[in-house]
């Protein structure tokens, strides 16, 4: 079993907070991106949904104006599934494919996923999206621009100055002739974005209790699974759907390689995510105060979601 050597650290340090938090990174170990997969297939949680037909229908234009061969690095892969169809879109070999992600679950399904349409030319990079970047950068293709694909509104998972910070680290990274291509997920209306942060079928629900369970097995921790309820609330001053859980009683909670006991109040939370949402004009500004050239944003029909190219 692979355990992030910050994990207990995170654990102990991120418990002992005002509000109780947990960083949602650690969602994604063996299961979590499976469950997150499910979630990407959920009616209410559209994504997913609206960032592939932006990309069925867009993809080839988005890479049309840059020099090949191109490479690709792609920062929190997932199951791969976008990285496919842009890799499909190219028309012609890309000279690298990089893939960047904490999970090595994902990192396994996106490499078969590729795999599955002749693309083998692939390096995968097993952490945190700043480690991967500098080591992806440093083994980039000699020849041939490098296109950072930050998809499925991975950045709405950081606060709005760590957003901003990566933005600049991509930015470093990367030489003149280089693309960033960033997908986001719109403000919508409150309703909408309960339902697809409290599904009715649970398993947003399970991805977030999946992670006590990860605490419970990699940490020894004795986190009653039946004792949180999940909770989704739309924070509408910062523009972020925040999830929770919720002690449903009064319990103690020990970890012990986080060498942490203490005791959760009946309905007392613990923060575990935030996934911001975005106005599209606000991408586009956030691009250039990181110092990137010129933008252009492709927005699906219903207005939910945008793909914005960067230049450098
Ligand atoms: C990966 N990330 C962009 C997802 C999001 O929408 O914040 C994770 C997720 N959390 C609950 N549902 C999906």
């Amino acid at each position: 079993m692979f355990v992030d050597p910050s994990f207990a650290h995170d654990v102990r340090s991120y418990l002992q907070r005002t509000p109780r938090q947990l960083p949602s990174r650690y969602f994604y170990d063996e299961l979590g991106p499976a469950l997150f997969e499910a979630i990407c297939r959920l009616p209410w949680y559209r994504i997913t949904r609206s960032e592939t037909a932006l990309l069925d229908a867009h993809a080839a234009a988005v890479l049309a104006p840059l020099s090949r061969p191109i490479g690709l690095a792609e920062l929190g892969c997932g199951s791969g599934e976008m990285l496919a169809i842009f890799a499909t879109s190219a028309r012609e070999p890309l000279s690298l494919v990089q893939l960047i992600d904490i999970s090595p679950a994902a990192l396994d399904m996106a490499t078969y996923r590729l795999a599955a349409i002749g693309i083998r030319n692939v390096r995968t990079y097993l952490g945190t999206y700043e480690e991967g970047l500098r080591r992806a950068s440093q083994d980039r293709h000699a020849s041939g621009p490098l296109v950072v694909l930050f998809l499925g509104s991975n950045i709405g998972n950081f606060d709005p100055a760590g957003a901003r910070e990566l933005l600049v680290r991509i930015r470093t990274v990367l030489r003149p002739g280089d693309g960033l291509v960033l997908g986001t997920d719109l403000v919508k209306p409150e309703r909408e974005l309960l339902l697809a942060y409290d599904d009715p079928l649970g398993v947003t629900a399970a991805f977030n209790r999946n992670l006590l369970r990860r605490i419970n097995d990699e940490l020894g921790g004795n986190f009653a699974l039946d004792g949180f309820s999940h909770r989704a609330v739309w924070n509408s001053s910062q523009r972020r759907v925040e999830a929770h859980l919720v002690s449903l009683r009064r319990q103690s909670v020990r970890v012990d390689a986080a060498h942490l006991d203490f005791t959760l109040q009946q309905d007392e939370s613990i923060w575990t995510e935030s996934s911001h949402k975005y106005e599209a004009a606000q991408v586009v500004e956030d691009g250039r105060l990181a110092g990137f050239g010129h933008a252009e944003q492709w927005i699906d029909r219903e207005a939910g979601f945008a793909l914005t190219r960067f230049t450098v």
